[in-house]
């Protein structure tokens, strides 16, 4: 078996805060590191969403060609994913020829297969931009609350979806000219209902795999019956469409950016693989011996769950792989409200990388993973919980353990003897441990994963303080040492356990074990990890580095400083 994973493309019109890091992200790199840390074949992709009126809005703010917006954007944010440590096999663009190349073929299939339908549409035209005004490109007053900044698509005030047409005082949001004329246009549409019976029954073969509410939402859609859907708009800035009459509009967004994690992978192929046809495997040959996990928040479970289903399936029926496991995630609310890009409300990925290492996000952000319900962010709960869990558990039990092998053991692995009655203590404790953290791994259940590791790590300051080696230390070092070496081991197991969630701690750790010189970290699987016997006595111990640093009082008030503006 091989696993291939995906987490959303990020919309490439704004740095993404917090929210966005851990509704898909960030669960997907640990999904992807725990797999390949058990030496599975794994491929994991993702990159930027480009197309669109956000990005064309975006980049008009910035005074910045699209392209080059774009460009801009996609190095920041690869940049920020970086320093997150979240491992791509391949951060691609959406953007990118590949893109053009297979969305284009994928709409040829679906054409030739009669999927795709012609309409008549009545539109503005702006006779002063000399174009014709997608949704969001009308701005005027909305006809339910009378609000004067309603965007065509949408009222940001009531919510309410509109009609471009239906607006009060309609205006270019591009020159905000009012000498708009309604014109009738044809426009293409996916032909959604002819395809809705070939998505069911593809939803009863998978659903077995998916989480529960992932088939609530996905079976909801279906059951409201699927309609055809518009593909086509009127944007310089996107995919073309190979079919005479359109050749001035590009696809909807939403049409290629799902492809992008087909045409990313050819990109990797090229890139990476440096074989052209490396991408085949994953997406089209040996499909039974795939395991595909798409990460995403709630929002994207329809586009994943049906609509791109259905566009593969109407393409090709049995070409293409589709996913086994999707994995839906609720909302992080900031402080009791919504996380807001366009208002600027929450804490930004950039901003957060540049106060505290990745792991303390991490670690944070894992623990409160909206994975049932929506969960808050709370920066109060942010500081209480590091300074508790990193610094006062793992990070106390490490320096301890380290503190009492210098000061008596030269900082060496002591003599010990494996069949004592700790290591016995010790192994029933955790091996049941590192069973369900395996099972958590592989299951996706990271709430109960977070719980278990914390629960593992509290178990050595128990251990520690219960065994007391500082006194043994003066009456029996022999046993003192069979302590401390069991506590070395249970280091190794938390490290193991933890490397997906914390990597650059666990590493850290790890390199204190001096174990990462002999063999790589991948090779550190799980299962092979709750033993007592690995390391070799007599041996030098690396330097312990600081793991966690605790955030001191003064610090936490600069921070509530810095942004109690946001509320
Ligand atoms: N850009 C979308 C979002 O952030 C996700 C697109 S996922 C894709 O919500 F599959 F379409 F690429
Ligand atoms: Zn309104």
């Amino acid at each position: 078996m091989k696993y291939l994973i995906t987490s959303a493309l990020p919309y490439i019109n704004g740095v993404k805060h917090l929210g966005n890091i851990i509704g898909s992200l960030l669960p997907a790199d640990v999904y992807s590191r725990f797999l390949k840390q058990q030496d599975l074949e794994v491929l994991f992709i993702c990159g930027t969403d480009e197309h669109g009126t956000p990005a064309e809005i975006a980049a008009k703010d910035e005074g910045l060609e699209v392209a080059i917006y774009c460009e801009k954007m996609y190095l920041k944010q690869k940049d920020i994913y970086e320093k997150f440590a979240i491992d791509f096999d391949y951060f691609g663009r959406s953007s990118a020829a590949s893109n053009h190349q297979i969305t284009k073929e994928i709409f040829n299939s679906l054409d030739k297969n009669g999927f795709i339908l012609e309409e008549k549409l009545k539109q503005f035209y702006s006779v002063d931009d000399r174009r014709y005004l997608p949704d969001r490109y009308v701005t005027g007053s909305c006809p339910h609350c009378k609000y004067d900044k309603a965007r065509g698509d949408q009222c940001d005030l009531c919510g309410k979806l509109l009609d471009p047409l239906d607006l009060v005082n309609p205006k270019s949001a591009i020159s905000g000219s009012s000498n708009l004329e309604v014109k009738t246009v044809s426009h293409l549409f996916l032909a959604l209902d002819k395809l809705e019976e070939k998505v069911r029954a593809w939803i009863q073969e998978k659903e077995a795999s998916w989480p529960v509410y992932s088939v609530s939402v996905a079976k909801k859609w279906l059951n409201e019956g699927l309609q055809p859907r518009c593909i086509s708009r009127d944007l310089d800035w996107g995919i073309s469409i190979p079919k005479p009459g359109y050749e001035d509009k590009v696809f909807y967004v939403w049409f290629d950016a799902p492809m992008a994690y087909i045409a990313i992978t050819q990109d990797w192929a090229r890139d990476v693989a440096k074989n052209n046809d490396a991408w085949k495997k994953w997406w089209c040959e040996d499909l039974a011996n795939t395991q595909y996990a798409q990460f995403m928040a709630k929002d994207n479970l329809p586009f994943h769950g049906v609509m791109w289903p259905a566009m593969l399936l109407g393409a090709d029926a049995n070409k293409w792989k589709t996913v086994d496991c999707l994995k839906g995630f609720h909302w992080l609310t900031y402080e009791g409200g919504k996380f807001s890009t366009s208002l600027k409300r929450g804490i930004f990925s950039d901003v957060a990388i540049e106060l505290f290492p990745a792991d303390y996000w991490r670690y944070y952000l894992l623990a409160n993973i909206p994975e049932s319900h929506d969960s808050d962010f709370r920066l109060d709960d942010f500081v209480t919980t590091i300074n508790k869990d990193l610094v006062g558990v793992l990070g106390n039990f490490v320096n301890r353990v380290a503190a009492l092998l210098d000061k008596y053991f030269e900082g060496k692995v002591p003599d010990y003897d494996v069949n004592n009655e700790h290591v016995k203590k010790l192994f029933e404790h955790c091996h049941p441990f590192a069973k369900n953290i395996e099972e958590d791994y592989f299951g996706l259940n990271f709430r109960s994963l977070m719980r278990n590791l914390r629960e593992l790590w509290c178990f050595g300051n128990e251990f520690i303080t219960v065994a007391e080696p500082w006194k043994l230390v003066k009456s029996d070092k022999k046993e003192a040492g069979n302590v401390l070496a069991a506590c070395l081991h249970l280091i190794r197991l938390y490290a193991i356990a933890s490397y997906p969630v914390i990597p650059a701690s666990a590493m850290k750790m790890l390199n204190y074990l001096e174990l990462s010189k002999e063999s790589t970290k991948e090779k550190f699987k799980l299962a092979e990890s709750v033993v007592f016997d690995y390391l070799k006595p007599g041996e030098k111990l690396g330097n312990i580095e600081l793991l966690f640093e605790k955030i001191t009082p003064e610090k936490n008030l600069e921070l509530q400083e810095m942004f109690s503006s946001i509320s």
